[in-house]
């Protein structure tokens, strides 16, 4: 008898995700920097945090949707955007799918490995996420083809210093999937003979290509590398050209990427709708705290003026009522939801909702709430130190 490909925590996704993925793409979803002192502390900070229960006055139904940049969904949790290739043959158009039929937004990255068009089509509730890469008619080219296709919102992700090395290793990933390459390859991919057979049956091996990121005068898309070092090589953004991007999108804008006060104001005079208090999942500079940590001070000084979501390190269901309890409208889900995809495609992704929503409607019940917007800051027991504020 096959094993049961259901799971019951994103723990137990995670374990099967490792053993099916071969070393360096499980390494890269892992991926961290430095030291992964932020890494950890994402993790680490919300068992710091405990919750004030009740034991009666329960209420029989809970409330568990909200909205997100206008759009409403059924669970606090949305699908943070994830530059990844090789999980799963279906990738991002997977996650879209099991999104949808959990009622939630899909973060869809530049960087991905599926046409933002096929993802739009299999969720309508879709963010399309941009780095500042590129010239600025590539730009617009890019954010005019997400809203043709229909993509609801645009995320700029700034959160992103390049910084390179971590202290256990980094994944040797090829440019491409030659022969060559895959012959390298083959010491991981061999032993994970599951992983391999979900591409083979398709014909196609991972192209590692970024085809949203197609140059405006067609041809082929660039390589995940080739991507990334446009990237490097393009002059960082001014608050300036943060604005003109908004402008340009025109619609529902979030910035991704904020840890400090000044910055969220900054974010609020150039217009954006909802900023996401994120460490980018500590993979941008070490030591940066965990977003749970620097998220009440940033709730607090920008009130309810800019809509605030969080991500980074929330792996259950009990994470995120922290997180909402101490202001953050929703949170975004990065490893979690990929630890799914990587255990069973689409459904496993569904799993991991399934998951995040039990564990919300739990700890709703137990804290005597009935809906999302009754949760407190003094439903949750915070250490004196917990907080991090700039
Ligand atoms: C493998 C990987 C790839 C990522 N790629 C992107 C990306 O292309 N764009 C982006 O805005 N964020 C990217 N992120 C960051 C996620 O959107 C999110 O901020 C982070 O994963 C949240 O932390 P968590 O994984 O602990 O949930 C990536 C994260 C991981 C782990």
């Amino acid at each position: 008898m096959s094993r049961n490909a259901w799971f019951e925590t994103v723990a137990e996704a995670q374990r099967r995700a490792k053993k099916r993925l071969p070393g360096p793409v499980y390494a890269a979803l892992i991926a961290g920097s430095e030291k992964g002192v932020s890494l950890d502390d994402n993790i680490a900070a919300y068992s710091e945090l405990g919750f004030a229960a009740r034991i009666a006055d329960h209420h029989a139904v809970r409330d568990l949707s909200t909205s997100v940049m206008g759009i409403d969904i059924s669970l606090p949790v949305i699908i943070s955007p994830t530059g990844v290739q090789a999980v799963h043959p279906e990738g991002e158009v997977a996650v879209a799918r099991a999104a949808a039929n959990r009622g939630t937004i899909m973060g869809l990255s530049s960087f991905a490995s599926k046409p933002v068009e096929d993802v739009v089509a299999a969720n309508a509730n879709t963010l399309f996420q941009v780095y500042w890469s590129g010239e600025r008619d590539e730009m617009i080219h890019r954010i005019e083809r997400a809203k043709a296709a229909g993509a609801k919102g645009l995320i700029a992700t700034l959160d992103w210093s390049f910084s390179n090395g971590r202290d256990w290793g980094s994944p040797q990933i090829p440019e491409r999937l030659t022969l060559g390459a895959a012959m390298n390859f083959a010491p991981h991919a061999l032993p994970r003979i599951p992983w391999l057979w979900s591409f083979a049956k398709t014909f196609k091996i991972p192209d590692l290509k970024a085809p949203n990121l197609k140059p405006r005068a067609g041809g082929e898309p660039p390589t995940f590398f080739g991507a990334y070092g446009e990237w490097m090589s393009t002059p960082p953004p001014t608050w300036d050209d943060v604005q003109w991007l908004r402008e340009q999108w025109g619609g529902p804008f979030m910035l991704k990427g904020i840890g400090r006060v000044d910055d969220a104001k900054r974010a609020i005079d150039i217009g954006a709708t909802t900023i996401s208090v994120s460490n980018h999942g500590g993979n941008n500079l070490d030591t940066i705290p965990a977003p749970i940590r620097m998220l009440p001070g940033i709730v607090d000084a920008v009130g309810d003026q800019v809509e605030v979501v969080l991500d980074g390190g929330v792996r259950r269901g009990g994470d995120v009522v922290k997180a909402v309890a101490l202001g953050a409208k929703a949170v975004m889900i990065g490893r979690a939801y990929l630890w799914g995809l990587a255990a069973n495609g689409q459904a496993g992704v569904e799993n991991v909702l399934d998951i995040m929503r039990g564990g919300i409607d739990s700890a709703v019940l137990g804290l005597g709430r009935g809906a999302l917007s009754e949760l407190e800051r003094d439903d949750i027991y915070v250490p004196d130190d917990f907080e991090r504020e700039r």
